[in-house]
């Protein structure tokens, strides 16, 4: 049997942009390919949530499911937000679902209650148990961090700070002042295709000539030098990128945005597969989690600042923004599922890349270093 983590399977795509092959076929159809990268990739890093501001006041709460299983992020009496482990302390249940608000958290199972600070509350008929703190039965908290309005979690207890993987990314995107915005509209998917098809495409404009023909039309783009398990594409464009072709900004720019980003969009992903795509007005991002090896949940969220969104005319004004992003998010899905589906015949070789597809070509070799097999460290001969 084949070791698909070999790193010799993978010398084309390994090889410099000009010179390099796709990675292989299986890299987007394989579920021992997919089982790796969830426990390499996903399993550890830290997974996006979505905006404070969508959690608005004391028992707002959100769940969401990681590769480590249920998490609830619920808003707390103080106002801050915590974060625990979807499962009931008695018997296991999951405890609440999608999302809404509540003033404690109880279980459908057996009624146990709990605060939204974790704390077991009440527990039926417990007091034979012998021996039963209720102290050490709360909720399993879950780390939280927030990083300019934008809420993650991460199960695993030992995981290295939020921001320390993403090098420069927050002096790039600083400027926006993502925490001045809110959150005015959210949607998600989930499509038929692998989680790298996606995001590679959101990374690269070579396929907007073909693909966004009618809609966008071609882009241009410049690759940004990055430090950090992030990447960036630059397009320069004097007016936002977030209406069709040829629009002029209807809503006022982002204050004090320094000239390079006044004049132009930046696409970026945050590794694996985060992507805020940040223009002179508004910004919105598209989060790829995988769902299998042939399937992915997309959650696309709009977000403007503050001050724009309180302006009279703004719910008029945004349905053209609406209806751009639901049009080009339509077409970036429907091309990612028409490339599944080409992807699954059998004995397909691996392709080649253009120069303009630099940022696939990066993706694709930073999840091989993530997931194939190490060479066994030299040992260091005894002196
Ligand atoms: S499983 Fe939750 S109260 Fe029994
Ligand atoms: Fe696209």
């Amino acid at each position: 049997m084949t070791n698909l983590f070999d790193p010799a399977l993978y010398a084309g795509a390994r090889r410099p942009l000009t010179e390099a092959e796709t990675l292989p076929s299986w890299c987007y159809t394989s579920a021992e390919f997919h089982q790796r990268e969830i426990e390499r990739i996903f399993r550890p890093r830290w997974r996006f949530v979505g905006r404070e501001d969508e959690l608005q006041g004391e028992g707002a709460y959100r769940t969401i499911e990681t590769f480590a299983g249920p998490v609830i992020v619920v808003r707390k009496r103080d106002g801050a937000l915590n974060a625990f482990l979807n499962s009931c302390r008695h018997r296991g249940a999951q405890l609440l679902e999608g999302e809404g608000n509540c003033t404690s958290i109880v279980c459908p199972y057996h009624s146990w209650k709990f605060g939204l600070d974790g704390a077991l509350l009440g527990a039926p008929a417990m007091e034979k148990s012998k021996n039963f703190d209720r102290n050490e039965h709360g909720l399993v908290p879950v780390r939280l961090e927030t990083w300019r309005g934008f809420v993650f979690v991460n199960p695993n207890r030992d995981a290295a700070p939020l921001l320390s993987a993403w090098g420069d990314m927050p002096e790039v995107l600083g400027p926006y002042r993502f925490e001045e915005m809110v959150c005015v509209r959210r949607i998600e998917f989930d499509i038929a295709c692998n989680w790298k098809m996606v995001t590679e495409n959101a990374m690269e404009e070579y396929h907007t000539g073909t693909v966004h023909r009618v809609s966008l039309g071609q882009q241009q783009g410049e690759a940004v030098d990055t430090r950090g398990e992030w990447d960036a594409l630059f397009i320069e464009q004097a007016t936002t990128i977030a209406l069709m072709t040829g629009e002029a900004s209807p809503l006022p720019f982002i204050t004090d945005l320094p000239a390079k980003h006044r004049s132009g969009t930046y696409f970026t992903m945050m590794y694996p597969s985060l992507q805020f795509a940040c223009t002179q007005d508004c910004m919105w991002w598209l989060d790829f989690q995988p769902n299998g090896p042939e399937r992915t949940k997309v959650s696309v969220g709009f977000c403007f600042p503050r001050s724009t969104v309180a302006r009279p005319d703004f719910q008029q004004v945004v349905q053209r923004y609406y209806a751009r992003w639901e049009t080009s998010i339509a077409e970036d899905n429907g091309i990612g599922e028409v490339q599944q589906r080409g992807m699954r015949a059998s004995g397909r070789p691996p392709g080649r890349l253009s120069w303009k597809e630099h940022h696939v070509h990066k993706l694709g070799n930073w999840v091989l270093d993530q997931v194939l097999d190490r060479p066994a460290p030299a040992r260091v001969a005894a002196e």
